[in-house]
């Protein structure tokens, strides 16, 4: 069976299993564990961050669970429980209209709730982990519910524990979001300030759907629609560098740009680098780095994961010679 994933790359499991209920899960797993003893399993979203380099040996899994209940409600904010396979996006706008604030600055970002949990998605100065709760998976071999509240998800920049130690052991089911009921706009993100004057609105009064519209309109205008063009949004995640490296290239780059991250350390744009090292806009067999921002890589029609793989490491190797970073993937290889 084909597997899903947005850069449309033929590759084929021996199965794909969609649930939409724990118990549908626990049951799917009996039956894994009883007809394919000892193959691996893959639990995918709506693949909008993977790379199949191969067909996948195994059974993929992927989440259909619905709809969304209130926990908690006070005055100043709501704590809603969200099935994992809600589409996150459609998630952010139902919530905007219910006067639920704090995701504006992620919409339009594609994939599952589950995968924004386990990715820690982030864009315009909001991540996934700042309003998340709690995280709730089932084992994928003992069927036993788990819960993680959101200090113990080891998040990161684009990282969590279920990236890291649990990869491949949970099957994310529900995911817990605590949005306020005030609207605050985040607009600390280099260019969105900006942005709001374009639209001819005021930061005073921008109510959060315009908000929403505006990070629309920004990403429309610079990433490509994976319906059109395969991608995976951001191919690889902007280095952290230390103060010291950042400042060094900095002498010979002046107009390089830069911002502070964790513990001193210097995040860098890896779109900036890539453009620098010549590869915006240019192809290596049917992969190419997307011409109006260098950080996604697309598949112009009959890629395989092998040939997106080879102009990573073209990228990859051209960037260390120049700047001397390792760029290092933020999509999954499988
Ligand atoms: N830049 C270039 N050339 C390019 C691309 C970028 O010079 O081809 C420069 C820009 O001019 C800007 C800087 O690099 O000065 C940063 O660019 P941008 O604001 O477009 O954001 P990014 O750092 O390239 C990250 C995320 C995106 C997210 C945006 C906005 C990662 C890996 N990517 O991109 O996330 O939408 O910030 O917050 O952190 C994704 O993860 O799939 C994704 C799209």
């Amino acid at each position: 069976m084909r597997i899903e994933n947005t850069f449309g790359i033929e590759a084929e499991a021996r199965e794909v299993i969609t649930y939409d209920s724990e118990e549908a899960l626990r049951e799917a797993l009996v039956r894994i564990h009883e007809q394919y003893e000892g193959l691996p399993l893959l639990h995918i979203g709506c693949g909008s961050n993977l790379l199949f380099l191969s067909n996948f040996e195994g059974i993929v899994l992927k989440s259909n669970i619905k709809g969304f209940v209130v926990k908690e409600e006070t005055e100043d904010d709501v704590l809603v429980e969200v099935g994992s396979g809600e589409i996150c996006d459609e998630f952010i706008a139902q919530a905007i209209r219910n006067g639920w604030y704090g995701m504006e600055n992620l919409s339009l970002i594609p994939g599952q709730v589950g995968a924004a949990a386990v990715q820690n998605i982030g864009a315009y100065g909001v991540e996934a982990q700042d309003v998340i709760e709690e995280v709730k998976g089932i084992s994928l071999s003992d069927g036993t519910e788990r819960s993680w509240k959101q200090k113990d998800c080891g998040y990161g920049y684009r990282q969590s524990i279920f990236k890291s130690e649990l990869w491949g052991k949970y099957a994310i089911t529900r995911v817990s979001f605590r949005l306020k009921k005030h609207f605050e706009p985040k607009l600390q993100y280099g260019g969105l300030v900006k942005a709001v004057e374009v639209a001819g609105l005021s930061k005073d009064t921008l109510t959060a759907q315009e908000l929403r519209q505006i990070i629309i309109d920004i990403r429309r205008a610079k990433l490509p629609d994976p319906a059109v063009q395969g991608n995976a949004g951001s191919f690889f995640k902007n280095p952290v560098v230390s103060k010291e490296k950042a400042e060094h290239l900095l002498l010979e780059f002046p107009t390089m740009p830069h911002y502070p991250a964790d513990e001193g350390k210097i995040k860098l744009a890896a779109g900036w680098l890539i453009e620098q090292a010549g590869w915006k806009g240019k192809s290596l067999g049917p992969a190419a780095v997307h011409d109006r921002q260098a950080l996604v890589l697309v598949n112009k029609g009959g890629a395989s994961g092998r040939d997106i793989q080879r102009l990573c490491e073209a990228i990859k190797r051209d960037v260390k010679e120049r700047f001397d970073i390792n760029l290092e993937p933020e999509v999954n290889f499988i």
